[in-house]
């Protein structure tokens, strides 16, 4: 036989006529191929160069990604989240029994009365290790009967319950983190009954922040449990433009310390960030300090005040078990708490700022505004602003409720346009009202 056609068609001359045929067919059709061969392979090379180049940030033909706001499973937190959260008044010192002691205080003090929902277990939980299996596990002398036991008790209470991960190979305490175990880390979380993960960003070894956030969204999600999904990293990537599209709640600053400093300049990073917030989608300045010691009853009222103009979640952070009156009653107040709730879901803003004096509203769903006087000065001052500045409709009169002065709800009660809304506030102190327009 020879084998010398490029083809290899074989010349075999003992085959007959008819052999010879069909063997000369074969050899036809093989050259036409040929011709077919080459504009093919031309085509899958350009295919591949475009697919190469687009790759390359320069969206060719190829629809961006979409990062606008999206509702997850069940409509959740379409308000800011309101609960508790172990991490401020503990960190690391943690027990079945504090979890269980700040749910039974946060009904008995009236705060689930008030609207505070969820009971968020923060860093420190697990073992250092997971078990065989490769799931995250309790530490089993400071939760001995396991996240699930709680949970039960938990929702047992008529509460839902949070955790806390990482999005990194390590929590910032030092214990398992999700990255790479998102799926077996969400299945473990849904069969406990959690409700709530916030998802921090220690030891995350420079992965992707969306590959590393996304991937726990779509775990989550396949669970098929609702989980309010809270990202906490920390603002470092603008995550307003992202993660409203995966997530319910994200951090936009480094943390919270129980301090007045700390508290205000996290609000000053706030400027700007309200058109990123809305039902299902929240920024977050951090949780709460309010009562933890580190500032004034009215740096705390303040504080409390900021965090419901900012629509911000008000996740207490203090021990609930051990509150003081004037505390409970700052966390408890339900006028300032309704401002926060708002169902139209606006973030308040700041409408001007002197240095140490601003005026911050936050337009109401039933027409009426939120209007915040915040003195940052070192003195008492007198301080005002018109229903004009407010940017409130036009009306005969306005109501004005004021939100903290017991004493002195009604100021004035009937204000015309050119009325000033006023009010002397103290050092480092807010006064808060709720301004109605009304029709005679
Ligand atoms: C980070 C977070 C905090 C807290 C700690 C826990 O610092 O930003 O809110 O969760 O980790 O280690």
């Amino acid at each position: 036989m020879n084998y010398n056609d490029p083809f290899g068609v074989v010349e075999d001359t003992s085959r007959n006529d008819k052999s010879i045929l069909i063997i000369s067919k074969k050899y036809i059709l093989m050259k036409k191929k040929s011709i077919l061969f080459f504009p093919v392979i031309t085509g899958i090379f350009v295919f591949l160069t475009l697919q190469f180049a687009t790759s390359f940030g320069q969206p060719f033909n190829k629809a961006p990604k979409d990062y606008s706001p999206k509702y997850l499973v069940d409509n959740l937190a379409q308000t800011p989240p309101m609960g508790w959260n172990s991490w401020n008044a503990f960190h690391t010192d943690i027990t079945e029994q504090k979890i269980k002691d700040a749910a039974q205080a946060l009904v008995s003090s009236g705060m689930k009365a008030a609207g505070y929902e969820y009971i968020n277990i923060d860093d420190a939980w697990m073992d250092t290790v997971r078990d065989a299996q490769g799931r995250l596990q309790p530490d089993p002398k400071r939760f001995p009967h396991g996240i699930k036991a709680l949970a039960d008790y938990v929702h047992s209470l008529g509460l839902k319950i949070g955790i806390y991960e990482s999005a990194g190979t390590k929590t910032c305490a030092g214990f398992p983190g999700s990255l790479y175990h998102e799926k077996t880390d969400a299945e473990s979380f849904a069969k406990w009954g959690i409700d709530y993960l916030k998802l921090d960003n220690c030891s995350n070894e420079g992965v992707d922040y969306m590959q590393r956030y996304e991937g726990m969204e779509k775990a989550l999600l396949a669970t098929g449990r609702p989980i309010v999904y809270s990202i906490c990293e920390w603002g470092v990537k603008d995550p307003y433009q992202w993660a409203p599209a995966i997530s319910n709640l994200w951090r936009t600053t480094g943390d919270i310390s129980d301090n007045w400093n700390s508290m205000i300049n996290i609000v000053d990073e706030q400027v700007g960030l309200e058109k990123y917030a809305g039902p299902g989608h929240w920024n977050d300045p951090d949780m709460l300090e309010v009562g933890n010691g580190g500032m004034t009853n009215s740096e705390y009222r303040t504080h409390f005040s900021l965090w419901a103009i900012l629509a911000a979640p008000l996740i207490a952070g203090n021990d609930l078990f051990h509150m003081t009156e004037p505390t409970r009653d700052i966390l408890t107040n339900k006028e300032v708490i309704a401002v926060d709730q708002d169902p139209a879901g606006k973030q308040g803003y700041k409408i001007s700022d002197d240095g140490n004096q601003e005026v911050w509203v936050k337009p109401m769903s039933d027409g009426s505004f939120a209007v915040l006087l915040l003195n940052r000065g070192e003195d008492r001052a007198f301080m005002t602003t018109t229903v004009e500045q407010v940017g409130l409709q036009k009306a005969t009169s306005y109501k004005v409720v004021n939100l903290w002065d017991r004493g002195n709800r009604y100021q004035a009660g009937t204000y015309s346009t050119t009325d000033l809304i006023r009010s002397s506030v103290a050092s480092h102190g807010v006064a808060m009202f709720r301004v109605y327009p009304e029709s005679k």
